[in-house]
């Protein structure tokens, strides 16, 4: 089968796609004919080994070497995939060859690839039954951190909520996540981003070309910057009392879970949820795909039909 392979920690050329051997799965996996897979952030990230600045990086590099492989990925990449069941083990009870899922493949990785084995514990539904496959592989990244963060952070009905940095596959998900939860939105994105915001269910959109966070003259019960651009102590004069801020730049990573990928597909399937897909890309052009992603401006996911 084809399948995506890493030569090496670095530059997205260090992706080539190459003849492997199919996967066959273990008493506790799945077999999954994959149609479509994200390139996420965190795929990018991982493929340049970068932890992000100071000892947190430094420390978030040495733990993917030794989970990961020391001088280069020992997996084949790709961490969120949706496709068709073909060969379940023989302890598998949660799903039946013909079941189309999408999943989060977590240390597993594999997404990149014809064919990806998972264990059955990994967090993985039944996908939207309105989405494609491009769509339903958009959506757990954004969408199980999203629902990770604002939870933890208290958003609920009637809550006043920020979203700062709305249009990136956790913005574009937090905002339709925090008003399902029933809160009251306002984000801040870029110039390209506003409508697309809006439209995803935000009352009031700032430019942060025009506005700076400073100059925000409200207070929220949740500030979530869901890009790592702003401080607690820059986001200090928009927290109400009580309020939560909280950021996806910690060292807290929001939990994989099978039940909030459930719940992504009844609001997808609820119309409550938008997959938001800024471009498609095939197998072949996982290099090109990788810099897309790399330049950090992507609207909502970026998707690979294989
Ligand atoms: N802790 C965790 O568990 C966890 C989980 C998932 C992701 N993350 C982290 O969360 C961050 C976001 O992930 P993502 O996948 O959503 O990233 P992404 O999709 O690559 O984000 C790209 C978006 O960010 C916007 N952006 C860039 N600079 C901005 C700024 N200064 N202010 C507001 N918006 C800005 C861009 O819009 P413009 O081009 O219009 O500015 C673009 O739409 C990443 O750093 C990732 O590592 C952490």
């Amino acid at each position: 089968m084809k399948a995506v392979l890493a030569s090496g920690y670095g530059a997205p050329e260090v992706l080539s796609v190459q003849d492997v051997e199919k996967p066959k799965p273990k008493n506790n996996e799945i077999l999954i004919k994959v149609k479509a897979a994200s390139i996420n952030s965190g795929d990018v990230r991982m493929r340049a080994l970068d932890g992000g600045d100071g000892l947190k990086g430094l420390v978030s590099r040495i733990i993917i070497r030794l989970l990961v492989g020391l001088t280069k990925p020992k997996r084949i990449p790709g961490s969120v995939l949706a496709g068709e069941v073909v060969e379940v083990g023989e302890d598998v009870t949660r799903f039946n060859a013909g079941d189309e899922v999408y999943a989060m493949a977590g240390f597993s990785f594999g997404a990149y690839s014809e064919y990806c084995a998972l264990p059955d514990k990994r967090a993985i539904a039944l996908k939207p039954k309105k989405a494609s496959f491009e769509e339903a592989s958009s959506i757990p990244f954004g969408g199980n951190t999203a629902m990770y963060f604002l939870r933890k952070a208290g958003a609920s009905k009637g809550k006043k909520v920020l979203i700062y940095g709305s249009t990136g596959a956790v913005g574009a998900s937090a905002v339709q996540v925090a008003k399902y939860l029933g809160a009251v939105v306002t984000a801040v994105s870029g110039p390209d981003g506003m409508k697309l915001t809006k439209k995803l269910g935000a009352s009031k959109v700032y430019n942060y070309k025009e506005t700076a966070i400073e100059e925000i003259n409200d207070k929220f019960d949740v500030v979530f910057d869901a890009v790592g651009k702003i401080t607690k102590s820059k986001a200090k004069h928009l927290i109400a009392e009580g309020g939560q801020y909280i950021t996806v730049d910690s060292l807290d990573v929001a939990k994989e879970s099978s039940s909030d990928l459930v719940e992504l597909a009844k609001m997808f399937d609820s119309s409550k949820l938008v997959a938001t897909i800024d471009k498609t890309f095939t197998l072949d052009e996982i290099v090109e795909a990788n810099r897309y992603v790399d330049t950090g401006r992507k609207k909502g996911s970026v998707v690979i039909t294989i």
